[in-house]
């Protein structure tokens, strides 16, 4: 069975001090739990002490961008060892608002996968359709487009630890969830993709989460459904309560 994984996307908030008073809350009101993993996405400058504060809890360290170049002229950057000497065992990839916000497309996407694969950073990998795209009927050849060009030359063994996260954009920070129905068929969809790129062995043990407006009220019934392995938690996650409360319906 696959294990189910909440991770939480702090995107642009907590200085170092909000940092710390928000891990210390999330320890204190985590249940644990043997089959869900716990990660945590705080800004960079938050990943040292972080990973410190959580070096004694079940709790794993995931960074919310990534270079794809190891070193040297790149101002603003941040590489793979860095994120790893930090303590970082995940990096986001992909964000609906690194694409739309920040150009970032398919191709430079996939270069960052391939780095933080032979980095031995786990990539969560981003896809989803905006609503134009949903609404005009392209969301599955959009859909079908970010996984086929983000994964292009990743072999199966590279791949057999990345998590996949199906964001709508439409429902990131909008507080309009996809019924979990709406999320079942793009997953199933996602995972049959899976199949047919690689193979069932590796569709089958693929971690993909739902991401957009998961709160602790519907936490339990999207991540119920049969292709659904967790979230990626925006706004929820910066509240303790809120994020424990996700964890603790998985
Ligand atoms: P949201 O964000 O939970 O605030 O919708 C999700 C995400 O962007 O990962």
């Amino acid at each position: 069975m696959r294990q189910k994984v909440i991770a939480g996307n702090w995107k642009m908030n907590n200085d170092l001090n909000e940092s710390v008073l928000l891990i210390n809350e999330i320890k204190e009101k985590l249940v644990d739990r043997d089959n869900v993993k716990v990660i945590i996405a705080p800004p960079f400058t938050s990943l040292d002490r972080a990973s410190q504060l959580i070096s004694n809890s079940n709790i794993s360290l995931s960074a919310q961008n990534m270079c794809y170049e190891d070193s040297g002229a790149f101002t603003g950057a941040v590489s793979a060892s860095m994120l790893k000497s930090v303590g970082c065992e995940y990096v986001i990839l992909g964000h609906s608002e690194r694409r739309t916000l920040f150009g970032e497309d398919n191709s430079l996407i996939n270069k960052k996968i391939k780095k933080a694969i032979v980095s031995n950073l786990i990539p969560i990998f981003c896809i989803g359709e905006t609503l134009e795209e949903r609404e005009s009927g392209e969301m599955k050849n959009v859909i079908e487009k970010q996984v086929r060009e983000g994964l292009e030359g990743i072999s199966e063994h590279d791949l057999s630890n990345a998590i996949l996260a199906y964001e709508p954009a439409w429902a990131i920070g909008t507080g309009k969830v996809a019924t979990p129905e709406q999320a079942q068929e793009v997953h199933a969809f996602i995972r049959n993709l899976l199949k047919e790129l690689y193979s069932e062995d590796l569709a089958n043990k693929t971690v993909i989460q739902y991401g957009g407006s998961v709160k602790p009220e519907n936490a339990a019934e999207l991540i119920g459904q049969l292709d659904i392995d967790g979230a990626l938690v925006g706004g929820a996650c910066l509240k303790a309560e809120s994020f424990a409360g996700i964890v603790n319906n998985a």
